[in-house]
């Protein structure tokens, strides 16, 4: 909704309480009306914090596009790679635009990155081993990233919440893809099962801390609140975490597979999965790209871009 001129002269207090009433009357947000900074600024961060992590993520499975075991499956993983890619276009978009007023671009997007100023999902730092990871990638990771961005689905930005329909609905797919592989394997010989338990057991962790620790005094920072303020989500980082156990614990149980965690049972009580915590200090670690491999995947991005940018330099020229 475009705001009329008579908004602009508002004080900034009356126009944030408009703000506010918009959103919480399930208005969307266009890139062109009045924000606050900071929502502004959390949308800047989430969204190119997303639409990189599509990218970066799109390198993992790339590694498997030439050593897929079939045709088939080949064709599969690169077209998921493919979506991947495109999942980051549409999103670096989305940041893009909010990112004008400040006379930012993509540029900066990627300086970042390559800076380590801008951060991508520690589930893309590490490395993918085997066939077993390059499933279970799909089946787990895809779905996890299915939980989180259904929850965004009605965010109050309207141009993210609408680009996360049409990528939730590609993450579907992916998430499928993943587990036929996962069902191949787990249908097959005793080394293959054995692939995914590996698989499995080296990724757990990775698996949980995709959410992000469970509160603000684990990072010091209330991230989560300006989000669920602005009605960009509506879950806590650990009710989704408690989504995806819901959802996919008994899928990995009903396979013969066992979790790498002793301890992980529902308690009844408190409706609740109980859980060892992953090792929240390596998480920051990770993120802060000394990951298993961090350098690596930057590195190969920076050389895609660098040995690319004429492309972006000849496309940008006027005639
Ligand atoms: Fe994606
Ligand atoms: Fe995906």
């Amino acid at each position: 909704m475009a705001e009329t001129s008579s908004f602009d002269l508002l004080p900034d207090e009356q126009r944030l309480a408009r703000f506010m009433e918009r959103i919480e009357t399930g208005e969307k947000i266009e890139a062109d009306d009045w924000m606050p900074e900071d929502y502004r600024m959390t949308l800047i961060k989430l969204i190119s914090m997303h639409g990189i992590s599509e990218i970066m993520g799109a390198l993992p499975e790339k590694e498997w596009v030439p050593k897929a075991p079939s045709l088939k499956r080949k064709l599969a993983i690169m077209a998921k790679v493919q979506d991947e890619m495109g999942h980051g276009q549409l999103l670096l978009r989305v940041a893009e635009d909010l990112m004008e007023p400040l006379l930012k671009s993509r540029e900066h997007i990627i300086q970042d990155l390559l800076s380590g100023k801008l951060k991508f999902h520690n589930v893309f730092h590490m490395e993918a081993k085997t066939w077993g990871d390059a499933g279970l990638i799909g089946w787990l990771v895809d779905g996890a990233a299915i939980i989180t961005q259904t929850n965004m689905l009605n965010a109050s930005y309207g141009p993210y919440a609408r680009a996360l329909k049409r990528i939730c609905a590609e993450e579907v797919f992916h998430a499928q893809h993943g587990e036929a592989i996962i069902m191949a394997l787990a249908e097959g010989t005793g080394k293959q099962k054995a692939m995914i338990q590996d698989s499995i057991d080296r990724w757990w962790d990775a698996l949980l801390m995709f959410f992000g620790p469970g509160d603000a005094s684990t990072t010091g920072t209330s991230k989560q609140d300006i989000t669920m303020k602005y009605k960009i989500r509506t879950k806590t980082n650990e009710e989704l975490r408690q989504d995806f156990f819901s959802k996919y614990i008994p899928r990995v149980l009903s396979l013969g597979l066992k979790l790498p965690d002793e301890t992980m049972h529902f308690d009844k009580t408190e409706g609740l999965w109980k859980y060892r915590q992953p090792d929240w200090s390596q998480f920051k670690q990770i993120i802060k790209n000394n990951g298993p491999k961090s350098r690596e995947r930057l590195r190969l991005r920076e050389i895609s871009y660098t040995s690319n940018k004429w492309v972006l330099e000849a496309l940008s020229v006027r005639v």
